[in-house]
């Protein structure tokens, strides 16, 4: 049996990621901003949330599977855009969308994907998501959102929460590039990461596969990072959902969002659906976790739109949890990453597989039958302090 086999939770993938891939990814991957003090608290709340445990219900016939943004997903569970995602492994882009596709998941392609839009719709064979950063250069992004289009890419995901970047101490440390820099330190980690290093050298995917080759400015590399650290538009506003809205012709899921008046103003703008998200705390550090700020945005807007939700989650049980607050589904970041470092296309899965069944036992335990029909009754108790504003519990 193989070590990925043997993997019964989220955090034993960690570990086998962390032995398989270099140190500056795995650490990009394992990283929130400044002290942390968010990554952590997304899902250390978690386990401040207690169930409520009922028997004698018949737990025959349990059916996990719902839709989300109107497509049927085998759970509720969709696969977070990230960036980088083809420096966990070769190629980690296509395995992770062909290990969703197969599991009957959404899988989001990030704008700083190493793939490209036309890599993934290649080597799949249904519609996938594509996450949007605006950037100044509008002429790229209309050029991006049409490429998306052409793949039939089923929804966009607009991200609105990272115009200024959070700094992460970690990857300022490492000198975090794709492709990496070789360096005597690489070069060591390549030696003592073989099957990682083997599987890169056989691939040509080794850099932002989106942009370059896409606009004049980031044509070669050396050009690259300077024209990406410029471009995120600190200008973005709410317009811009219309503007994306318009282009597309399709879903607009708008991700980010972390205060209730934010996500009514979403909603007002457009959005089809929004994901409340502190981009897993890489951003404002010190911000609070995203379900901790759940239940309130469900109360402003849950009525108006889907209400989704990413950050810390680890487990089938965080799953349930979430949606037993009111999201409507809930996205992975680093619980699949971390399978895709550890065992590519199958270390997604098994990622995929673990919280399946974590869900699904904490399902019937709860005395529930379908994940549709988890709610508040589900809660036995939430151990987390309430908003504390002079403003008042809505700001
Ligand atoms: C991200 N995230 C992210 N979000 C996005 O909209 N575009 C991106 O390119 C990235 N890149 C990225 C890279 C890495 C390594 C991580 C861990 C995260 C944020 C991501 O979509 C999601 O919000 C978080 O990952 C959710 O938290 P968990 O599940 O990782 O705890």
């Amino acid at each position: 049996m193989s070590a990925l086999d043997k993997a019964l939770t989220i955090n034993e993938l960690m570990a086998i990621a962390k032995r398989r891939v270099p140190k500056q990814f795995f650490d990009y991957a394992d990283s929130g901003s400044w002290t942390e003090g968010t990554y952590r608290a997304n899902s250390e709340d978690f386990s401040q949330i207690k169930l409520r445990q009922r028997v004698a219900v018949n737990m025959e016939g349990r059916t996990l599977a719902t839709t989300i943004c109107g497509e049927q997903a085998s759970m509720p569970v969709a696969l977070a855009p990230t960036g980088f995602t083809g420096m966990q492994s070769a190629d980690g882009e296509i395995k992770a969308a062909r290990a969703a596709e197969k599991f009957g998941v959404p899988f989001t392609l990030s704008t700083m994907s190493i793939c490209s839009i036309e890599d993934v719709a290649e080597n799949t064979g249904k519609p996938f998501w594509f996450q949007l950063y605006m950037m100044r250069d509008r002429g790229f992004i209309e050029r991006l959102i049409d490429r998306a289009k052409a793949a039939k890419c089923s929804a966009l995901v607009l991200t609105m929460d990272l115009q200024i970047l959070g700094q992460r101490h970690k990857d300022l440390r490492n000198g975090m590039s794709a492709p990496p820099k070789f360096t005597p330190r690489f070069v060591f980690e390549m030696a003592r990461k073989p099957q990682w290093a083997m599987q890169m050298l056989g691939t040509k995917r080794h850099t932002f596969r989106n942009i370059v080759g896409h606009v004049d400015a980031a044509g070669d590399l050396s050009k690259l990072s300077a024209w990406t650290a410029s471009q995120f538009d600190p200008a973005l506003s709410w317009k811009e959902i219309a503007w994306v809205k318009e282009r597309f012709g399709g879903p607009v899921i708008v991700k980010g969002i972390l205060d209730p008046e934010d996500a009514r103003q979403a909603v007002a703008h457009g959005a089809d659906g929004i994901i409340v998200s502190n981009h897993g705390g890489r951003q404002l550090d010190g911000a609070p976790s995203s379900i901790r700020v759940l239940p309130e945005i469900v109360d402003a807007v849950g009525n108006s739109t889907d209400v989704y939700v990413d950050g810390g989650i680890r487990s089938g049980q965080d799953v349930l949890k979430a949606m037993a607050l009111g999201a409507k589904g809930t996205f992975i970041g680093r619980a699949f990453l971390w399978g895709l470092g550890a065992g590519g296309e199958a270390g997604v899965t098994r990622a995929l597989e673990i919280i399946r069944r974590e869900l699904d036992i904490t399902m019937a335990l709860c005395g529930e039958r379908d994940i549709k029909a988890v709610g508040l009754h589900n809660i036995y108790s939430i151990d987390l302090p309430p908003r504390n504003s002079p403003l008042g519990a809505n700001g």
